[in-house]
């Protein structure tokens, strides 16, 4: 969690490091600070809140030196004491991770007479830096991390090393930064977008020293390692708002785009014959996720039990490595996560390959620990995703696991290229997955005609803000989208919210609905709504408002509904890419009508990189 940046330049670094905040502000924005080094003493600005209280702060302070966070709150309530950067003896440090034996640490430090002026774990590493100073600041800092248990990404300053920053990783992203002979470090490469600048993320173990000559490498020993460098194809700029009101409605207006960029992009891999290989002998598809991604992989599950008869299953990540989970070489596991830096993702992942498994990421950061770690990667192009709340990266996520579900499929029937091209001749071959291809290709224009047919959204938003809790049913891949539709509402509205298979709502979920709760109804498939339709009877008998997401119109005028909305009809194990928009405009027009700001919903954070 947290966003960190540094900068060794020539320049005043405030404005480097404020700039760098901002694009990272969708780390955490409890509280922020930077500290900056002129020659003498810190120069030290903390504030509680959004960057942009800082920035009002920071103006006009110099030095060229210097090391910013925005900060997600785990060991300590967000305030000013508790914000980055920590300042002990001659060093300020920034951390980003959770040091897991922080408190026999600080009882150590405290009962040598040392006192702390936070209630973070991360004081601890400043007063460790300042236990193990002998002069050379490289050595502080590795014996200092050598004490460490847990994670982190470090950049620490050291008083009286006005032209010098070290930056230290284990198990929280960490990249360095060189352009025109000036150093940055960041925990996330939008932090450092921008043409010519050249990059390069350290690994679990290493360490930077960067200095206004030049960069420099080492691991925990002191051993000099050399690094390669490369220019990324990053976007020049943050992205910006084009006259949206929030960055959440801009995106949910790009998911055309990134769907159809995602299929694009899939479509134009060339043949990779391990993969081909490993999808044909697949006999067990796990998919591990968290959050929003791990309800695509709800979708995802549907699509591949039902279009290449191999078992599938869903995986809460926080939960897999605790269940010790069955894997074997024939268990195909595919990681989904939009950052690709998820904590728990990442240990399910890294379990899945322990003991066996081929590991697919399905990312949207190209440049990822996820994908560094994947044997192969699908890569998700709906672009930089700034909102919290996840909504094109989740349909891209979803158009990635339904062509990988063709592809198994493929596989399974006995092609051994399922290689787009592969893919595609194949489908020539086969009526049956040439139409599914082809929906595929159709879903970014069914996309943007769902959001064109989501306008009512408003109207029931003004009558969902005052619910005490709201329902989400449906079956089969309605569930899929259900769940999710409920997600984007509880996180930005902060309205209680769940959402439930229709069928088991009698089971328990009843007994919470009672007159004008909103329940509403995801029916796409024919072969079900009826079976639906008894669930939101039995809702309506208790009271409850029903409202209905459909692409079926014989169901969207019909009078027991407060209000329907219509969406256009496909493929039912595709539907959720589709049906999902309604109720993502739904989540936004609710927190506008709560009064809530959707893209920065409370206690919430983009990249969740702590257990
Ligand atoms: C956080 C975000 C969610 C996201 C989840 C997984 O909780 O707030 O929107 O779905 O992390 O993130 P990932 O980057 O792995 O998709």
């Amino acid at each position: 969690m947290c966003g960190i940046v540094g900068f060794v330049g020539r320049r005043n670094a405030a404005p480097v490091l404020l700039e760098g905040l901002r694009r990272l502000e969708y780390r955490g924005y409890d509280s922020a600070g930077l500290a900056l080094l002129d020659g003498g003493a810190f120069t030290l600005v903390r504030r509680k809140g959004r960057v942009a209280a800082l920035e009002d702060a920071a103006r006009g302070k110099a030095g060229k030196v210097g090391i910013g966070h925005t900060r997600w709150a785990t060991h300590g309530a967000p305030s000013e004491r508790n914000a980055h950067p920590h300042i002990y003896g001659k060093f300020a440090v920034v951390h980003n991770g959770i040091i897991e034996n922080y408190r026999a640490l600080k009882k150590e430090c405290e009962e040598s007479g040392e006192t702390f002026a936070s209630d973070t774990d991360s004081e601890v590493i400043a007063h460790l830096l300042a236990k193990y100073d002998e002069g050379d600041f490289l050595d502080s800092v590795r014996h200092a991390v050598a004490g460490l248990r847990g994670s982190y990404a470090l950049a620490i300053l050291c008083e009286g090393r006005p032209d010098e920053l070290i930056a230290a990783r284990k198990g929280s992203p960490l990249i360095v930064g060189e352009r025109d002979g000036e150093w940055y470090v960041a925990s996330d490469i939008p932090a450092l977008a921008g043409k010519g600048m050249k990059l390069c993320p350290l690994s679990d173990g290493e360490i930077a020293v960067l200095k206004r000559g030049g960069a420099a490498f080492f691991d925990i020993e002191g051993k000099r390692i050399e690094k390669e460098w490369a220019e990324y194809d990053t976007e020049t700029s943050a992205p910006q708002l084009c006259g949206y009101p929030h960055f959440m409605r801009k995106e949910i207006d790009e998911i055309p785009a990134s769907i159809a960029q995602t299929a694009a992009e899939f479509l134009k891999k060339p043949a990779n014959q391990s993969l081909c290989e490993v999808l044909c002998h697949t006999e067990y598809v796990q998919i591990v996720a968290c959050g929003t991604a791990y309800h695509s992989g709800l979708a995802a599950k549907c699509a591949i039990e039902a279009l290449a008869r191999i078992p599938a299953e869903a995986c809460i990540a926080s939960e897999y490595r605790y269940r010790d989970p069955v894997v074997s070489k024939s268990t195909l596991v595919v990681a989904v996560s939009q950052s690709g830096e998820t904590a728990d993702t990442l240990a399910a992942a890294r379990l899945a390959k322990e003991r066996g498994a081929y590991l697919i990421a399905v990312a949207n950061v190209p440049h990822s620990s996820l994908t560094a770690l994947a044997d192969h990667v699908i890569p998700t192009a709906a672009g930089t995703e700034i909102g919290v709340a996840a909504t094109k990266s989740y349909n891209a996520q979803l158009i990635a696991l339904y062509l990988l579900a063709l592809s198994l499929r493929a596989a399974k029937s006995g092609a051994r290229d399922v290689s787009s091209s592969g893919l595609a001749s194949q489908c020539e071959r086969d009526g049956e997955d040439a139409r599914l291809l082809e929906t595929l290709r159709a879903l970014p224009a069914l996309c943007g005609e769902a959001i064109a047919a989501s306008r009512k959204t408003k109207e029931w938003a003004r009558r969902f803000c005052s619910a005490k809790s709201i329902y989400f049913i449906g079956r089969g891949c309605d569930h899929a989208a259900a769940v999710e539709g409920s997600l984007k509402l509880k996180e930005i509205s902060y309205l209680p919210s769940e959402g439930y298979p229709a069928g088991e709502l009698k089971h328990g979920t009843l007994a919470l609905i009672g007159r004008d709760t909103p329940v509403v109804a995801v029916m796409t498939d024919r072969a079900l709504a009826e079976k639906t339709m008894n669930s939101v009877h039995e809702a309506i008998s208790r009271g409850a408002d029903a409202y209905l997401v459909t692409s079926l119109s014989e169901y969207a005028e019909r009078k027991e509904f407060a209000a329907s909305i219509l969406v256009p009809a496909c493929e039912r194990l595709f539907s959720p890419a589709v049906s999902v928009i309604p109720l993502q405009l739904l989540a936004y027009e609710t927190a506008l009508a709560c009064g809530n700001d959707p893209d920065k919903p409370r206690n919430l954070a983009k990249s969740v990189t702590v257990e």
